[in-house]
């Protein structure tokens, strides 16, 4: 008889990381496979481009393939030709700027260098719910500060909630998933009143606005810009991002930062898709017309609705996970965001191009002519779903079963 061995415990994380909850990666990308023949997917919930990117990226990458040896090496350590063609594009000096995989590599990086242990940060509420695991990650449990009403400028409430000591606060500008804006001149004024503060203002989605604070980078030591190539440029799979930041800020950053990090491929297709700003162009344009027709068309059915000047917009519902699912039975793929605190009801959709906003509401179509309550803000008594527990419960609603995204 052979006796069993005792289970050996699993090695033990870090005391930080084992209060965490695992990450709930949110995708519809298996409920796309699955769609019937014919349907065509509306994948509306990650706020990606809605349309492939410029032919220049597909013929950049095909033609980098066809020189096939250069796959065996490293990628350009410094990228430098991306970071001199996004010099020219931000007008900041390409020493002020490193290209990361994903600006959420970026957020990644300014979490390990700035904060540690005990070290007081800021977010605004509600946040990107990516930014909170990189903070997390360093042992650090950002204090959300939230404005009387979410969808105001945050401004105030930060002047009267960051402390001499913060270490770091975290804006998105627009905000995701409010979609708020903060100011470039709210920015400078709050860098000046807390010159010891980093402020990392994630502009994820500045194209689809045009506003920017990345003109203060250069005369502002303690201001981050971070920016994506997953938005209007269309590359989100190939992940490459950017931060913008004074060469003194950049030194301490450089110090943590893999420049292996940032693929061939990624290079090569980001230098061409920021080479045709034509279609960049174009795409934003037609996303903003998408919008503001989705806007009108969710309005006139009596639905409470907010525009935003990213890619997206809310539509409040009174009950969002029968909203999300019977858009999913329809191939719409949407974002329920109603689980945040103070987020009750609302529901996130990327917009899309013109056309597809029209095939979108083609679909809602069918859907609310069997189920006409299915859109209308406030609900009835009957109407409420009991499911919002964590929107009126006492947490951030951040944790396992959100998703980030
Ligand atoms: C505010 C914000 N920042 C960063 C990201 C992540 O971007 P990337 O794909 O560059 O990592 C997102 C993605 O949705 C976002 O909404």
């Amino acid at each position: 008889m052979t006796e069993e061995a005792p289970e050996a415990p699993a090695p033990a994380p870090c005391p930080h990381v084992q209060v965490m909850s695992p990450y709930d990666a949110v995708s519809s990308l298996d409920a796309i496979k699955a769609l019937p023949e014919g349907t065509v997917p509306l994948k509306l919930d990650w706020n990606e481009s809605t349309i492939p990117p410029s032919p220049r990226v597909i013929e950049a990458i095909q033609a980098f393939l066809r020189n096939t040896h250069h796959l065996n090496w490293y990628p350009d350590l410094g990228a430098t030709r991306l970071r001199g063609a996004l010099s020219r594009y931000t007008g900041v000096p390409a020493d002020g700027i490193i290209v990361t995989n994903g600006s959420d590599d970026a957020l990644d990086l300014l979490c390990r260098t700035f904060l540690g242990a005990s070290d007081d940060a800021v977010v605004v509420w509600p946040t990107y719910g990516h930014f909170l695991i990189f903070a997390r990650a360093r042992g650090v449990e950002p204090r959300p500060v939230a404005p009387a009403d979410p969808f105001d400028v945050p401004a105030a409430a930060l002047l009267d909630a960051i402390r001499p000591d913060t270490k770091l606060v975290y804006i998105a500008s627009p905000n995701n998933p409010t979609g708020v804006v903060t100011p470039a001149g709210d920015v400078g004024r709050l860098c000046r009143a807390h010159p010891r503060t980093l402020f990392v203002l994630d502009e994820a989605y500045h194209e689809f606005g045009g506003t920017s604070a990345a003109p203060l980078v250069p005369a502002t030591p303690n201001l981050v810009v971070t920016r994506t190539f997953s938005k209007c440029f269309g590359i989100a799979g190939l992940r490459v991002g950017y931060l913008l930041g004074a060469p003194a800020v950049l030194g301490h950053l450089s110090k943590l930062y893999n420049p292996k990090s940032v693929n061939v491929l990624g290079q090569v297709g980001a230098f061409a898709a920021l080479a045709d700003r034509e279609t960049r162009e174009g795409y934003v344009k037609d996303v903003r017309e998408g919008q503001a027709a989705l806007a009108e068309y969710l309005e006139r059915r009596g639905a409470e609705v907010r525009t935003t000047q990213a890619n997206f917009l809310l539509v409040r519902v009174p009950r969002p996970k029968r909203f999300t699912s019977a858009l999913e039975s329809a191939g719409v793929f949407v974002r329920d965001r109603s689980h945040l605190k103070g987020f009750d009801g609302w529901v996130r959709i990327t917009a899309g191009t013109a056309e597809q906003m029209r095939d979108l509401a083609r679909r809602m179509d069918a859907l609310l002519a069997a189920e006409p309550d299915l859109l209308g803000w406030p609900p009835s008594g009957s109407d409420r779903e009991g499911e919002r527990a964590g929107a009126r419960g006492g947490g951030t609603g951040s944790g396992s079963g959100s998703g980030t995204g």
